[in-house]
Order: C-alpha cells, then sequence, then structure tokens
C-alpha cells in the first residue's frame, strides 16, 4: 500500500481522532446483532491505546438525515466496544458540541472516547470543510479505519483528512491488501463468483473483473437477465430486460477475452417468492412459464464447486440465491462451502456475501471476508475510494 499508516506516525500523548466504521446492525430494541465491524477496529484501537495515544473515535450508524435520533445514538456500540477492550469507553452526548469538547479536554493518554452519531449534522454528508475543521480542531492526527465507509466523500472520511496528518489504520490496510492484493497479483487460475439480484449493480465490476479474471461464475437473480440473453425463457424470474442487450456484450467481451464465463445450467424454480412455495430443479433451458428462479439447481453447484476448487485465488461478491428463506439457500451455502474448502486464497466481497458466510458458520475458513458493503464493490469495480485517496502517500 502506498499510503501511510499508523506505524509511520508518532502518536504518543497525541489527540488521535480515528474514524470508524462502527455502522452495525441492530434489533430495533437497541442491541447489536453483528459486532463484525466493531471487532475488526480493535486492533487500531489496541495500538493507539498501547502507545499512550488520547483516541477519540467517531462513526455513523445508520442514516439519521442530519437530525438527531436517539434510535442511531452511539451508546450501545460504545458499550460493546468497552466489553470488547475490557477498558472504559467513555461516550460523547454530541460530536462537536459542548460535552465533547469538555471531554476530550479532559482524556489523558491511554483514554478513549466516542463521539455521538457524525450523521447527527446534515454537514457530514454535505462534506462541509467548517464541519470537518471543527472535527479536526480536536485532534492532531486522523487515522481513517472506516473501510466500509470509504467509499463516501463526508468530512469524517475524507474532508477531515485536509486539516490533519491523516493516515490509514490496521483495518483498511489489511482489507487493501487482501482486496488489492487478489486484483493486482494474483495467484491464478483467478475465479470471481458474482450474484445478487441486478445485473445492473455489478456492471462495473463485471466489466473491471473481465480484464483480470481467468472465470467468472454468474449466479443469483442476475443470472437471469444473462439467460434471457441467450435467448431462453425465463418464466417469472426476475429479469432487468433494459440490460439484456448489455448482458449479451459482456459475454462477448468474456469470450474475447479468452475469461471463462460460466452461467448456471440449472435453477430451483419456486412458484411464488416464499420459502414454502412448491419449488423444483430444472434445466435453464425448461424453466416453465408461471414459475421463477430462486437459486442456481445442483448440477450448477457441482460445476462451481469443482472450478472453486481448482483455483488459488477466488473473490465472491453476491449470493447465489434467496439464501435468506431455507429453501433457496442451498446453492449460496455450497458456494460458501467450497470456498472454505479451497486451498487457494479466499476473499468474500463484503454486504450480502458476507453476511451469507457469516450465518452459515463459514466465515472463519475465508482467508478474509471484508468489512465493506459498498466500499468492497466499488473497490472491485476499480474505483477510486475518496477516504483513502485523501490520506498521505508513503
Ligand atoms: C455501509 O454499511 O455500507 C457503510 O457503513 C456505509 O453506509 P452508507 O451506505 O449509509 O453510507
Amino acid at each position: 500500500m502506498n499510503k501511510k499508516t499508523l506505524r509511520d506516525i508518532e502518536v504518543r500523548n497525541k489527540r488521535v481522532i480515528v474514524r470508524c466504521d462502527f455502522n452495525v446492525p441492530m434489533d430495533g430494541e437497541g442491541n447489536i446483532t453483528d459486532d463484525k465491524r466493531i471487532v475488526a477496529s480493535i486492533p487500531t484501537i489496541r495500538y493507539l491505546v498501547d502507545h499512550g495515544a488520547r483516541v477519540i473515535l467517531m462513526s455513523h450508524l445508520g442514516r439519521p438525515k442530519g437530525k438527531v435520533d436517539p434510535k442511531y445514538s452511539m451508546v450501545p456500540v460504545g458499550r460493546r466496544l468497552g466489553e470488547l477492550l475490557g477498558r472504559e469507553v467513555i461516550v460523547a452526548k454530541d460530536v462537536i458540541g459542548e460535552d465533547a469538547r469538555l471531554k476530550s479536554g479532559q482524556m489523558k493518554p491511554g483514554e478513549l472516547m466516542l463521539l455521538e452519531n457524525v450523521r447527527f449534522h446534515k454537514e457530514e454528508t454535505d462534506n462541509d470543510p467548517s464541519f470537518a475543521k471543527e472535527l479536526a480542531s480536536m485532534a492532531e492526527v486522523f487515522v481513517n479505519d472506516a473501510f466500509g465507509t470509504a467509499h463516501r466523500a463526508h468530512a469524517s472520511t475524507e474532508g477531515i483528512a485536509k486539516f490533519l496528518p491523516a493516515v490509514a489504520g490496521f483495518l483498511i490496510e489489511k482489507e487493501l491488501e487482501m482486496l488489492g492484493g487478489a486484483l493486482e497479483k494474483p495467484d491464478r487460475p483467478f475465479t470471481a463468483v458474482l450474484g445478487g439480484s441486478k445485473v445492473s449493480d455489478k456492471i462495473d465490476v463485471i466489466s473491471s473483473l473481465l480484464d483480470k479474471v481467468d472465470n467468472l461464475l454468474i449466479g443469483g437473480g442476475m443470472m437471469f437477465t444473462f439467460l434471457k440473453a441467450r435467448g431462453l425463457e425465463t418464466g417469472k424470474s426476475i429479469v432487468e430486460d433494459d440490460k439484456v442487450p448489455l448482458a449479451g456484450e459482456l459475454m462477448e467481451k468474456a469470450a474475447q477475452r479468452g475469461v471463462k464465463l460460466v452461467l448456471p445450467v440449472d435453477t430451483v424454480v419456486a412458484e411464488a417468492f416464499q420459502n414454502d412455495a412448491r419449488h423444483y430443479s430444472v434445466p435453464v433451458e425448461r424453466i416453465p412459464r408461471d414459475y421463477m428462479g430462486l437459486d442456481i439447481g445442483e448440477k450448477t453447484r457441482d460445476i462451481f464447486r469443482s472450478i472453486i476448487s481448482e483455483s488459488k485465488t477466488v473473490v465472491w461478491n453476491g449470493p447465489m440465491g434467496v439464501f435468506e428463506m431455507p429453501n433457496f439457500a442451498s446453492g449460496t451455502l455450497e458456494v460458501a462451502k467450497a470456498m472454505a474448502e479451497c486451498k487457494g486464497k479466499s476473499i468474500v466481497g463484503g454486504g450480502d456475501s458476507a453476511a451469507a458466510v457469516e450465518q452459515l458458520g463459514f466465515a472463519d475458513r475465508m482467508t478474509h471476508v471484508s468489512t465493506g458493503g459498498g466500499a468492497s464493490l466499488e473497490f472491485l469495480e476499480g474505483k477510486e475510494l475518496p477516504g483513502i485517496t485523501v490520506l498521505m502517500d508513503k
């Protein structure tokens, strides 16, 4: 990575403001249902505490739209962080207000404070320079460790870096090493597995990966747009009609580049979008008009499994079917299993696929599960992430 990290600067006795991505799912009663992002932030926080910095943490939680909304308070995050670290985490009652300033003024080396939700101010998402300056004025160094929010040019991710020496934390460093390493210097064969419901969400990532991979396996709802482009009947399956020509072009492009683009040969079709709907597996050439495909079929799972097992690098983004419904989770489960068993590097690109491997119990067996949803997708698309671009070069 060509960006400076925590290791490149002196933090002892300094006030260090750290942007984390503590945007974790909650159950509506203030309980965190998945603390993976908090856990992933620990190495940076521990390093700073151990090196005698005064640590001010900040993050957004949800989308409170620039207004104070107790539903999105950082208090539960502070509590969980304190439990994980085994030490007190002071939570300020505001972001740049009196309480945050008073408490930050009283901090001693090795102490931790978490600001309230930065999105309680509209200026955050507007990337307002005065707001960024106010945040910066509480510290002497800025560390960005919010990989999951690095694709947003907001005041706490990008704007603030213009007022302070700005470096990357260990999570950002690890994400870039894993995702960047896979894209730049993959051990081959290099396979990408892409799913999710819409081709339109994945066009850029497919185009970008076609220049890099040896195999591209396509599942999820978007497979039907590709099958339609091959002239097949897709029944009531989800199809983006306006993207059918594009799917055809992507298949042509793959052929020209010698990339093996693999589409499902069978699919599990159902009478309705319900777990208990009547369902069975059919070859893709025989999808009934009044049925919809909700998962990849068994033969496809075998084909995908064998390609994955022979790969030295596999990157996966997007579920293979409606994995939230047990009857349509097998495709996603089998891909997760194949990746866990694969001897090469297995990298899961955040969002729904990360949630799926977590839910299915395979997360620990992957080389890397990204904490970024939109951010890892944009990274795979080859886009610049503003929260990283703005950091100091090595
Ligand atoms: C995410 O969950 O993808 C990040 O925390 C960014 O959140 P946002 O999409 O609300 O900007």
